[in-house]
């Protein structure tokens, strides 16, 4: 088939090689003009596809970057992977949805299988996307992606995908262009089912990890070590699933998605107030950090000098989106100390660079990369740890 996929972002350019991979023909359509020249010298941007996996499919033909939106036309199927980000006010912001909708309605004439794998709320292919792409007798399917960066026990292919559809005619097409690069595909009833499975999984997530966040701080003031209870309570073979405390939630999804369910809640009526209350306790995290940070250094760190060690939002991946080192640092500076980071993973941001990693009066651990060593941790006079990976610190 000959796939377009709009969007070549951590979603889209993996969906790009695993069709590639099925043997499809990919054309890549983004509006970041400096992203296409990169993927069509064989460079990739995200972690999970290699330089020369990329390269390869660039030279066989099977994967080209294009940013003429005319390119879109006579595809068997366009894939939809554009951001899904909440806007100001918290809001969902569907704007790059629409635009990615518009340029279809503009650009292509024949018909096609339009695939949304942006997350967004209940509704969105129906209302939001196929509602602005009338006159061709397209077929519409949702099929959210559920990629974990990083992950190397589930990607593409083994994690079970989810397709709902307008008609039978669009989910037959869509079971037919993923079948060939996914072990397993699960039809539900509607694009809406879909959607909302999506969401819903994450927002179980945050809901979860806040109330671990909580029980964290609960533990620490009862002088316990969550973590050891944690794992002591993940003993029990049913019914209890274990989640870990940290600075907060980032990326793109578990800060961001719960509020667009939060969003379509409200609009009926309903009240998300786990939602709510879970994104209170996630967002107050880095300030507990930091109270913790203050109390073990001895009641103050002004004029401390503190290195951050990891500001992406986890491990092995360089995606700093909602990181929560963002509020730590901040907040550390906020006491008066002179705050450097460590992360060479992410390089720069925020427009500064990633430090050595030498001793310094206070180290605190947001996110561990791999090869990361304790002993340089260790070398500062005071460790906080925030991922429950470096032995004997203190730390949540
Ligand atoms: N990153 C993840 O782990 C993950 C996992 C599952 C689902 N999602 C969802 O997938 C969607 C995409 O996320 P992502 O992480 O790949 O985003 P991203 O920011 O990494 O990539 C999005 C790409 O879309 C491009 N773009 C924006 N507007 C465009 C337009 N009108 N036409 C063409 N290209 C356009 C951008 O230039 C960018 O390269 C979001 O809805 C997100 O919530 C992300």
């Amino acid at each position: 088939m000959r796939i377009s996929i709009i969007g070549l972002g951590y979603v889209g350019l993996t969906i790009a090689v695993g069709a590639a991979d099925g043997g499809h023909t990919v054309i890549g359509f983004d509006v970041n003009d400096a992203l296409v020249a990169q993927l069509n010298a064989g460079k990739s941007h995200i972690e999970g596809i290699s330089d020369s996996q990329l390269d390869g499919f660039v030279s066989s033909g099977l994967f080209t970057a294009s940013f003429d939106p005319s390119v879109l036309e006579g595809s068997d199927v366009i894939v939809i992977a554009v951001p899904t980000p909440l806007d100001e006010k918290r809001n969902p912001d569907l704007s790059f949805v629409h635009a990615a909708a518009d340029l279809i309605a503009m650009y292509v004439k024949s018909p096609s299988l339009i695939v949304n794998e942006s997350t967004s709320y209940p509704g969105t292919l129906r209302k939001e996307i196929a509602t602005r792409i009338l006159g061709v007798d397209h077929l519409f399917a949702s099929s959210p992606e559920r990629v974990d960066p990083g992950n190397t026990r589930w990607g593409t292919k083994n994690t079970p995908r989810l397709i709902g559809g307008l008609t039978p005619e669009a989910v037959a097409k869509a079971r037919e262009f993923y079948e060939s690069f996914c072990d397993s595909i699960i039809e539900v009833s509607s694009p809406e089912v879909a959607e909302a499975a999506k969401i819903f999984e994450n927002t179980f997530r945050q809901v979860n990890i806040a109330l671990v966040n909580e029980f964290a701080q609960i533990s620490d003031a009862l002088g316990i070590s969550s973590r050891e209870v944690i794992e002591a309570a993940a003993t029990k073979p049913y019914g209890f699933m274990p989640f870990s405390p940290g600075p907060g939630v980032g990326g793109h999804c578990i800060p961001v998605d719960p509020s667009y369910l939060a969003h379509v809640a409200n609009e009926v009526g309903v009240p998300a107030t786990f939602i709510k209350r879970a994104n209170e306790v996630n967002l107050a995290m880095p300030a507990y950090v930091v109270k913790r940070v203050v109390a073990g250094a001895g009641g103050s760190i002004e004029g401390k000098s503190i290195v951050v060690v990891g500001v992406s939002y986890k491990a092995n991946v360089a995606d700093t989106r909602e990181s929560s080192a963002a509020a730590v640092i901040d907040l550390l500076r906020e006491q008066g100390a002179t705050v450097v980071w460590h992360d060479n993973l992410v390089g720069s941001w925020r427009g500064e660079t990633s430090s050595p990693l030498t001793a310094h009066d206070i180290a605190v651990v947001v996110t561990k990369h791999d090869g990361i060593s304790d002993a340089a941790i260790k070398a500062s006079g005071y460790v906080f740890d925030c991922t429950g990976t470096v032995s004997d610190v203190d730390g949540i």
